[in-house]
């Protein structure tokens, strides 16, 4: 009998992370170690629906913590590790820049140190079958204009905090495949979304000041575009490459979706105007209010995910509006879980305005 595949993944109670691990413990045989800090992005409440499963472990502790990591890596013997936890929100990156170097620069470097060791000690095959996946962004690529894309071949040129923490991070990786030989692959995805996401992102964020009645704040004229992928299309991207990827790639995952700050924010209207109309029968839309932009704000990522279509055969499953809709009614039927989190840790206000 084969042993069974083992999975370290770190940030598994992220928005991302977590639902990676609900779709490996519901669809594949791997067995999943969770290593996340639960810092406020991260969410036990997340992993309820696999947390009962003998295949699933979680540890908390801190991507910084190398002895930590060396006895997580070692007691658990992965074949693969997808490295997610990071400080992930642009915003929070503006107010408080620090906690981004020392998370996505600091501790991707220990991560790399601790696995290089543990790599170095694997059986010729098993090492040739190792890799470390690591999930980055195409933020790194800085902000396109009206036309064109990014593909793997973009030169790195981040504009904020945030982006430039994880450009930092990619290329400790890329030099962590070339200097020693450690097999890693990195994918960079754009905007996500979907359940579990943390209240303060834009679309949930939207989703509950509709229900709210409060105003739907748009930076701007709302005019930036993102290219948006709904999360389970992502994280299906992750195993195709983790799986079947060439080591030492990096590869693009997009959903060709793009759509304006502002279309995401009427999209959303339209579709609670139809699901869950207002009381009074207005339209959520009337709820829109325009607030000065934030400093720096990227005009529009698109990206090319030909490569990953042509030699991993991956393809997102839903459109924008399948998506958006799907994730609305996840929030009216889990306000539980977002309720939760509004009335801990974050309470909806606005960040990354004091640059
Ligand atoms: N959300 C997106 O749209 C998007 C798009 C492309 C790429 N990414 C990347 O995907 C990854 C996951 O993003 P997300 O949206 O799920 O982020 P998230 O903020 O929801 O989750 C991050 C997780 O990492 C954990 N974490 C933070 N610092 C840690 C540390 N020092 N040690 C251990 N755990 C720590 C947090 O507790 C949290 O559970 C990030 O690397 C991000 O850069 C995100």
């Amino acid at each position: 009998m084969t042993e069974p595949k083992r999975i370290l993944v770190t940030g598994g109670a992220g928005f991302i992370g977590s639902a990676l691990v609900r779709l490996l413990i519901a669809e594949t045989d791997y067995e999943v170690l969770n290593v996340d800090a639960l810092t406020y992005a991260g969410n036990e409440s997340s992993l309820a629906p696999v947390a009962a499963d003998p295949r699933y472990r979680f540890e908390r502790a801190d991507i910084r913590d190398a002895v930590a990591m060396a006895r997580l890596l070692a007691d658990f013997r992965p074949h693969v590790v997808t490295h997610l936890a990071a400080e992930s929100h642009v915003d929070r990156s503006i107010d408080g820049p620090a906690a981004f170097i020392e998370t996505n620069v600091v501790g991707t470097f220990t991560l790399l140190a601790a696995t290089l060791d543990y790599w170095r000690g694997l059986a010729p095959d098993e090492q040739a079958a190792f890799r470390f996946h690591h999930i980055s962004t195409d933020e790194v690529f800085g902000a396109l204009g009206d036309e064109g894309f990014f593909t793997e071949q973009t030169a790195y040129d981040p504009r904020s905090p945030y982006s430039a923490s994880k450009a930092g991070s990619d290329h400790l990786v890329s030099a962590w495949h070339h200097t020693y030989g450690l097999p890693v692959v990195t994918t960079n995805c754009s905007n996500n979304y979907g359940p579990y996401h943390f209240p303060e992102k834009l679309i949930p964020l939207m989703i509950i000041k509709c229900l709210a009645g409060e105003p739907l704040p748009v930076y701007g004229a709302g005019a930036n575009v993102r290219d948006w992928l709904y999360v389970d299309d992502h994280v299906r991207a992750l195993r195709a490459v983790f799986e079947g990827g060439r080591p030492g790639e990096s590869y693009m995952v997009g959903g060709n979706s793009e759509r304006t700050n502002l279309t995401v924010v009427n999209t959303i209207c339209e579709t609670l105007d139809r699901i869950r109309p207002r009381a009074d029968g207005a339209s959520y839309a009337s709820q829109i209010s325009y607030v000065t932009d934030r400093p720096g704000h990227d005009f529009r990522y698109a990206i090319d995910a030909s490569k990953l279509k042509n030699e991993l055969g991956w393809t997102p499953r839903e459109t924008f509006e399948s998506g958006i809709e799907k994730t609305i009614r996840w929030y009216l039927d889990n306000e539980g879980w977002w309720q939760d989190i509004l009335s801990g840790a974050y309470a909806g206000e606005r960040l990354g305005v004091s640059a």
